[in-house]
């Protein structure tokens, strides 16, 4: 029998650390933050519904989605051990110059909508990181308002094609006139993907006031305040929008883009073209023939086709293919640090993340946004120790293996 006793003052008052009380609740809410996992369910409470459901779904029965997950569950990592990893270096080259972290900041729609901080939040981060970020088409800052607010980041403009060529073609001049480093030519989305959530919820840009929106709105008052009191939504590229996503890329888009505008695209640009939304071997090596210097293998985060490949199985064949005449990278379902470094492992120069940085930014505007980049590069840092990895260019296949 264990005999007890009652422990003394003197032994107890070591053990009591009581926190200093956080007043600052987007301070607060952050610190509980470890995973991105955790900023995501903090995003579901910050935000209403329609706009958590616009971030965290995916298209018809989720199951791009779902996969790309599962793919990276199956990733089994072989360390080697003894290999002083007292310091890790995990800096590397994107696009011929330095990149702090193998990561880039994906484009996305809307991102005011998440947060009224919305790209230029995101940009700071990118730039205080020092890793690039791509500003999409249908961002809702517009170009050389991004560029005044984060002057030092890698700045990349990501392109949808317009029905209306000229438009195009403004924007692309406004791209180089802003000094944005790259074009980011997006091909997956010739016409919407169905997006069920957003069906169900109404979801319409910007967010309408229904009165389901008018209860959901008491629920999440701070939200619909700083949407309500600061600049509306307007776009980086069209002057402004009332209906669905569906409806907007229906209008807007070209659904009869081909090769040959790429060929276009190439000529007019001279800078580095990166063409993302690439899913088999074929298209690689047909863009790359026309001119591509990078590519993403990219479902699109399981928003456009869904049962589309699974961008890590792709990449090692795409990497065989095309990997020594352009530079791969690869995004959809990326939640850690773990899974960007499996997918280096595998050949790919670096990984975009699009909801890993949006639950940030939900969660907490811009400093959430800097916890998302935080713990990915806690995590990208900590899988290189325990891998016995000291540096990117060190990562090869022969560090992991696929679980059937
Ligand atoms: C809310 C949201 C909006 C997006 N908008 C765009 C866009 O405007 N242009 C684009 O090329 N990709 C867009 N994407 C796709 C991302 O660039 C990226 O491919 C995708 O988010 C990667 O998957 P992940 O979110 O699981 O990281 C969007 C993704 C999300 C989640």
């Amino acid at each position: 029998m264990t005999s007890r006793r009652l422990p003394s003052w003197a032994e107890l008052s070591p053990l009591l650390r009581p926190k200093p009380l956080e007043l600052d609740p987007v301070k607060r809410r952050l610190a509980r933050a470890v995973t991105i996992g955790d900023l995501r369910d903090i995003a579901r409470r910050q935000v209403p519904r329609a706009v958590f459901d616009y971030v965290d779904g995916a298209a018809e029965e989720e199951t791009s989605l779902r996969r790309t997950r599962e793919a990276f569950q199956k990733v089994e990592f072989i360390p080697q051990v003894l290999r002083d990893v007292s310091s890790v270096d995990p800096s590397t080259k994107i696009l011929g110059k330095p990149s702090a972290l193998p990561l880039v900041f994906a484009p996305t729609g809307f991102t005011r909508m998440m947060n009224t901080e919305g790209e230029p939040a995101v940009a700071r981060v990118a730039q205080n990181t020092g890793i690039p970020y791509a500003l999409s088409t249908m961002g809702t800052t517009a170009l050389e308002v991004l560029a005044e607010a984060a002057p030092q980041a890698r700045r990349w403009f990501q392109l949808y094609l317009w029905k209306d060529r000229a438009a195009s073609r403004d924007l692309i001049a406004r791209a180089r006139a802003a000094g944005y480093e790259a074009l980011v030519l997006t091909v997956d989305t010739p016409i919407a993907g169905a997006r069920q959530r957003d069906v169900r919820n109404g979801m319409t840009i910007p967010p309408a006031l229904t009165l389901k929106t008018f209860f959901d709105g008491a629920l999440h008052p701070a939200w619909w305040f700083n949407l309500l009191t600061t600049e509306p939504l307007s776009f980086a590229s069209l002057n402004s929008w009332n209906g669905t996503v569906a409806e907007l890329v229906a209008t807007m888009f070209d659904p009869s883009v081909t090769f040959a505008d790429l060929e276009w695209l190439r000529s007019e640009w001279n800078g580095p073209l990166v063409v993302k939304g690439i899913q088999s071997v074929e298209d690689a090596r047909e863009v790359v023939e026309r001119g591509a210097d990078a590519l993403v293998i990219s479902n699109h985060g399981g928003r456009q086709l869904d049962r589309a490949p699974t961008p890590l199985e792709q990449l090692p064949a795409i990497v065989q293919a095309v990997g020594d005449r352009a530079e791969i990278y690869l995004d959809s379902g990326i939640l850690s640090g773990a899974d960007i470094i499996a997918a280096v492992a595998l050949g790919a120069t670096a990984c975009l993340v699009g909801r890993a940085y949006l639950y940030g930014l939900m969660a907490g505007g811009q400093r959430g946004v800097q916890r998302s980049a935080d713990i990915l590069n806690k995590e990208i840092i900590r899988t290189m120790q325990l891998l016995g990895v000291k540096t990117i260019a060190e990562l090869s296949p022969a560090r992991l293996r696929l679980r059937d």
